[in-house]
């Protein structure tokens, strides 16, 4: 892969784009940047940014597209991020962040945008089931728990259920991805960016997917 890609990766919620970006940004070396991990992170810290976020979090609202951009403008313009790449995961969510996203990068700005696509009941299962490390956001499941099941296996941190995890605001969360976030599939599209990748299955062979959906069009992208 090229040093300095940029890859973004879409998907309802519940499709695995956390599960997946975590084992893409180990096997291309790059920064995981997940804006839904950012905004824990304030709420954790306390701070008067994340009760902000918190609210609209819990209710399974889109944090306002200002707050979201300034906070993915300041990330990208670190180091990492501007030499070696990213995933961006979690963002854009609509048509205005994308577009801003676009005004961020230099061309030609995002190289890949690889599309989970899963089945509404499949995520909802995962959903209800999903457990997470409060310290380092690991995901856990009720079918895949760690060892003591209040216990992280990778740092000991306490493996709780998300707040947004509740059925009222897993709705509200899938409706806005049909308004909001679906759009940018025809819009990545128009842009020729687009790779739409099967995520059911195992978390491992999903993986293997992704690797040579991205390994086949970034070799293309060389060789062009
Ligand atoms: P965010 O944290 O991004 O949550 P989300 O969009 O609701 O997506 P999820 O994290 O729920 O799903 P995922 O696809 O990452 O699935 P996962 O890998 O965990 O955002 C949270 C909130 O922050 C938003 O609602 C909003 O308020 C705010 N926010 C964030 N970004 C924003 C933005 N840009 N603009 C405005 N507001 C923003 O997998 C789910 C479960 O399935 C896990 O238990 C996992 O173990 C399991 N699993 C994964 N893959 C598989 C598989 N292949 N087979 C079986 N199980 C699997
Ligand atoms: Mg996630
Ligand atoms: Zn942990």
């Amino acid at each position: 892969m090229v040093p300095g890609t940029r890859l973004l990766i879409l998907g309802k919620q519940g499709a695995g784009k956390g599960t997946q970006a975590v084992r893409l940004a180990r096997h291309y070396a790059i920064p995981h940047i997940s804006t839904g991990d950012m905004f824990r992170a304030a709420v954790r810290s306390g701070s008067e940014f994340g009760r902000k976020a918190r609210k609209f979090m819990d209710a399974g609202e889109l944090v306002p597209d200002d707050v979201v951009i300034g906070l993915v403008q300041e990330r990208l313009r670190e180091n990492d991020a501007r030499y070696r790449g990213f995933i961006l995961d979690g963002f854009p969510r609509t048509v205005l962040q994308a577009e801003a996203l676009d005004d961020m990068l230099p061309d030609p700005g995002i190289e890949l945008v690889l599309d989970l696509e899963v089945p509404t009941d499949i995520v909802l299962r995962r959903l209800a089931s999903r457990r997470v490390c409060v310290e380092c956001g690991t995901n856990y499941s009720l079918e895949n728990p760690p060892t003591d099941p209040e216990t992280c296996d990778v740092c000991g941190g306490k493996v709780v259920q998300r707040e947004d995890d509740t059925v009222s605001a897993i709705r509200r969360r899938l409706e806005l991805y049909e308004e909001q976030t679906a759009p940018l599939i025809a819009w990545y599209m128009k842009k020729d960016k687009l790779v739409t990748v099967d995520g059911v299955g195992h978390p491992d062979k999903v993986n293997e997917r992704l690797i040579r959906a991205i390994d086949r069009r970034l070799r293309r992208g060389v060789e062009a």
